[in-house]
């Protein structure tokens, strides 16, 4: 018989940390975005989305590890409770965010999956940091890990329309679907390196004006 799991509090006293660890990365991204603002440069940021994965997708995670479905056993081994998504504008600024984030002294990035420079078979696109950072719950000092995915705009737009139909079976034209996602992925990849030649082209007209070409 299937165990039957009390998926209600189930993270208990850890959520305080997942919760924390999301807070603090927003945090850090926000004062991107300010430094940027305020050097009159371009913000790379477009928006950040931040999430504690559910109960139930967590209890599956841990089974099909082969763990039992109980928080004491996602240290060391689910890495991604909490998860932040940072969408950007241009591809570059994917890298420079990345880059930044990876800087910051007190930020241990564990692993980076670059599937910007390696997309995954579906076409997806995108650049998974796994960090971890110290969260300080009144004067004790937990290092909690979280999974930092950042993309463009476009490469976002791609992964919700795929993520439609990836958890979906019997779909009819399946493979069909799957291949048109796949070109699609070729093709948005081949306009964003156009966007950041036009933008580039954009900035040198502005650069030869004076006053920013206002
Ligand atoms: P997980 O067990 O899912 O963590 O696998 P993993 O450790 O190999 O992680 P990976 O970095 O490959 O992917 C983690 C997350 O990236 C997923 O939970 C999705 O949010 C996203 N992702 C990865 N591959 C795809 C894909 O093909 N399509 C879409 N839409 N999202 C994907
Ligand atoms: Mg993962």
């Amino acid at each position: 018989m299937e165990e039957t799991v009390d998926i209600r509090g189930f993270y208990g006293e850890s959520q305080l940390l997942y919760d924390s660890v999301l807070i603090e990365i927003v945090s850090r991204l926000n004062i991107i975005k300010k430094f940027k603002t305020l050097n009159n440069e371009r913000d790379p940021i477009e928006n950040v989305k931040t999430r504690i994965k559910s109960p139930a997708s967590m209890v599956e995670k841990l089974r099909s590890k082969g763990l039992v479905p109980m928080a004491e056993n996602i240290p060391g081994n689910v890495m991604d409770a909490a998860g932040a998504r940072v969408i950007c504008t241009y591809v570059d600024d994917v890298y420079e965010v990345a880059k930044i984030l990876s800087a910051q002294q007190d930020i241990k990035v564990l692993e980076v999956k670059d599937y910007i420079k390696n997309p995954k078979p579906s076409g997806y696109r995108s650049y998974h940091m796994i960090v971890e950072l110290p969260i300080y719950i009144g004067e004790e000092c937990h290092r909690v890990p979280a999974e930092i995915q950042i993309r463009t705009l476009s490469m976002d737009f791609w992964a919700s329309l795929e993520h439609q139909i990836r958890y979906k079976h019997d779909v009819p034209n399946q493979h069909i679907i799957a291949s048109e996602l796949r070109r699609c992925a070729d093709e948005v990849a081949s306009v964003e390196m156009n966007f950041l030649t036009i933008r580039d082209m954009i900035n040198e007209i502005k650069n030869e004006k004076p006053n920013g070409g206002n």
